[in-house]
């Protein structure tokens, strides 16, 4: 007896959740698969109770759904369950709900990780680890990124922001690897013969200020990544290609942080592909 699976209702939460890429996204995998169901938008003002609302999602038969800015905490603490990255990160950015339960995880670090080793698998031998990790910025990506470094056995990161203050809270989610900390004016001895640089801050953003660093420090095999995607090619990225560095935008992290999500709900592990880059980069065109 064949057993047919109800339609999937899933989408992504968040305030505003209009700029989203993500039903993009997963609309397409369940397309190119040919499974039934839907990713919508799913606007959660900050002013009404998260949890009621998550509530009326799961009364709804919704199986889950991912999170954004400024929800990920309050999915932290509706979670019954957590993986240790989301207990790690104190933030949750997909929820699935299993058997009455709500189960937390935080999939930010792996689509990170993911996509540096999809894109640069030439890179990933034991000496490339033992260099120095520049990374820029405080912020949640930041956190994410610096547990998943952490993860995957990088030894030293120099993690550098404006407030220095927020870089000190944070640097503890670098453990076991060795965290320096340098002030935002010494950027460019934080880079100094680094292997990876690493942009988290919102500089370099269309429409917003730009990041201003030299990269003359840099090994000269050294990966750029910037986790912007709009614009997808940053002053920064720029900069890495006139030195023919390897340069990585953050579209692929967004790709790959999506990953996980979709096998949770839809029991299929999808595949990142040219064409599906490319589908974003044709709805990012004009941004
Ligand atoms: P996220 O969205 O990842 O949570 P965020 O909290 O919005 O990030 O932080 C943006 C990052 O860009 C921060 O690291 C911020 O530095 P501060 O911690 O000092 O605020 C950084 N940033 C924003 N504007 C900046 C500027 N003009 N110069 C240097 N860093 C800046």
């Amino acid at each position: 007896m064949t057993t047919i699976r109800k339609p999937v209702s899933v989408g992504i939460i968040g305030w505003p959740v209009s700029h989203s890429r993500s039903p993009l996204i997963h609309n397409y995998w369940i397309a190119k698969y040919g499974l039934s169901g839907n990713y919508s938008r799913l606007p959660i003002d900050p002013a009404d109770n998260f949890e009621t609302k998550i509530r009326d999602l799961v009364d709804r038969d919704f199986q889950g759904a991912n999170v954004t800015i400024p929800h990920k905490e309050a999915a932290f603490a509706v979670s019954d369950e957590l993986d240790s990255m989301a207990q790690k990160l104190g933030a949750v950015n997909l929820l699935s709900f299993e058997a009455g339960k709500i189960i937390g995880r935080n999939t930010d670090g792996y689509g990170f990780m993911a996509h540096l080793e999809a894109a640069a698998s030439r890179y990933f031998n034991s000496d490339f680890k033992r260099k120095t990790v520049c990374l820029l910025g405080a912020g949640g990506a930041t956190r994410a990124i610096l547990a998943a470094l952490a993860d995957h056995g990088f030894e030293l990161i120099h993690l550098c922001n404006r407030t220095r203050a927020r870089a000190e809270e944070i640097a503890h989610l670098g453990a076991p690897s060795q965290v320096k900390i340098f002030d935002w004016e010494h950027r460019d001895l934080a880079l100094e013969d680094a292997g990876l640089l690493i942009n988290t801050t919102s500089l370099g953003m269309a429409g917003g200020l730009a990041l201003d660093i030299c990269l003359k420090g840099l090994s000269d095999d050294a990966i750029v990544y910037d986790i912007i995607y709009t614009p997808l090619e940053t002053d920064l990225l720029k900069q890495a290609k006139a030195r023919e560095l390897l340069a990585l935008d953050g579209l692929g992290m967004l790709l790959h942080q999506a990953v996980p999500s979709f096998e949770v709900w839809f029991g299929v592990r999808p595949d990142v592909t040219s064409d599906l880059y490319d589908l974003l980069v044709a709805d990012l065109v004009g941004v």
